[in-house]
């Protein structure tokens, strides 16, 4: 049998494998998410394979696949849809045709990828904001930004910055005719991490004049610290997105260096100085009991890795461990989690600590959601899912901005 015979027959049985996996009981479309979790995997698989035979590393393999589901920018009869740049910052902007007596509402929005792959050119995104344009009669400002691991932090957060602050100015507010008083930013799961880093940042700006209305996080990772929560436990070999493939793509983020997510899957990648920030992740605390159900809290062990990056203390890159004083001045917020789902605890616990400091939170918790879903609403999943999200995302919007 020839090399590549064996590869797909090896790929064959992988898959086999996963599509067997089971699912959760109130799980809707269970063999579409089966087929789903088979192909991401079995995918996910290949890439590992080939990162260790050497002949390229796994986020380029990933994204290569992901890119074959890019799409051009095409106006319809409602919206103009164009690529552009605001700096040097690429992005797509969806304008509505129809003439608007008073200036629009306006989101930006950042999509997923685990910082390592993605834009706003996926089939999905493209579809979500092109959504919400529609629904809204908004301005919707789709941003990429650099990806790791050939960009790292804070690359990605400087680039939300530069795109933001360019759109925020009076005389792009008004060329696009936007009403300054009213603008939202969201993203999800990456997305959702830059869009809550940007917004703290934003907010307590004193140079930025407009601030944002809204904030909108869709299943966002907002903390690294503790890698034992009990979204981790629960959701460790979960749909699409494992532990052990979160641990990776986050990892890549900071450094290419290995012992950062060998340490992080013991849960002993921080340093003895960062034991002052455990009480912004401490899920003892801040999880609902509906989410700590009998699980026991352990501290993580500290100063055990010989891994020393600041920036795994830098709210910029965990807005969850920002101080009270910077999540004051946040805006009304939207945080939607999904069930089976390694960052759920993250947006929960954004959330307690949110209400905590007075901020208004509307948390919407789907129950038999999964990482990504948004992700997976356009071809050739078409989960009901997806759009359930979108519409309960779209809804909020639309009320309160
Ligand atoms: C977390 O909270 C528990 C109380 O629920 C406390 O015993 C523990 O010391 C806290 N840990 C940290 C690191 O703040």
């Amino acid at each position: 049998m020839g090399f590549k015979a064996l590869c797909l027959w090896l790929l064959f049985v992988s898959f086999l494998s996963y599509i067997y996996t089971p699912m959760p009981d109130n799980i809707e479309e269970t063999w579409k998410v089966m087929a789903l979790n088979a192909v991401a995997k079995t995918g996910s698989l290949m890439a590992l394979c080939l990162e260790n035979i050497g002949v390229m590393r796994y986020e380029e393999f990933v994204s290569m696949l992901i890119s074959l589901d890019y799409t051009e920018p095409h106006s319809d009869e409602h919206i103009t849809v164009t690529d552009t740049t605001f700096v040097d910052i690429p992005v797509r902007l969806y304008l509505p045709k129809r003439k608007s007596e008073a200036p629009r509402r306006a989101v930006i929005y950042f999509h997923g990828g685990g910082f390592c792959f993605g834009s706003f050119k996926q089939k999905a995104f493209d579809f979500l904001n092109r959504w919400t344009a529609n629904k809204l009669d908004a301005v919707v400002v789709g941003v990429d930004y650099r990806l790791a691991p050939q960009y790292q932090f804070p690359a990605q957060f400087e680039d939300g910055i530069t795109a933001v602050k360019f759109f925020l100015q009076d005389k792009i507010l008004t060329k696009y005719g936007v009403d300054s008083t009213r603008i939202a930013i969201s993203g999800d799961s990456s997305g959702g991490t830059l869009a809550a880093a940007v917004t703290q940042q934003v907010q307590n700006d004193p140079e930025v004049k407009h601030k944002f209305k809204l904030q909108a996080l869709l299943y966002p990772g907002l903390q690294v610290i503790d890698t034992q929560l009990p979204a981790h436990r629960e959701n460790e070999h979960a749909v699409v997105l494992t532990r052990d493939i979160g641990i990776k793509l986050v990892s890549l983020f900071f450094t290419k260096d290995e012992a950062l997510p060998q340490a992080m899957r013991k849960n002993q990648h921080m340093p003895l100085e960062s034991r002052h920030l455990f009480k912004f992740v401490n899920w003892s605390t801040l999880l609902p009991d509906k989410f700590r159900k009998n699980h026991v809290y352990t501290e993580p062990v500290l100063g055990r890795s010989g891994v020393s990056l600041p920036a795994l203390m830098d709210h910029r890159a965990l807005p969850l461990i920002a101080n009270d004083a910077l999540l004051r001045h946040l805006p009304p917020t939207y945080i939607l989690t999904c069930q089976y789902d390694i960052l759920r605890d993250d947006g929960i616990m954004y959330a307690s600590r949110l209400q905590n400091v007075g901020v208004q939170v509307v948390h919407d918790h789907v129950e038999d959601g999964i990482h990504g879903a948004l992700s997976y609403m356009a071809s050739p999943f078409y989960l009901h899912l997806g759009l359930r999200i979108r519409d309960m995302y779209v809804s909020w919007l639309d009320k309160n901005l």
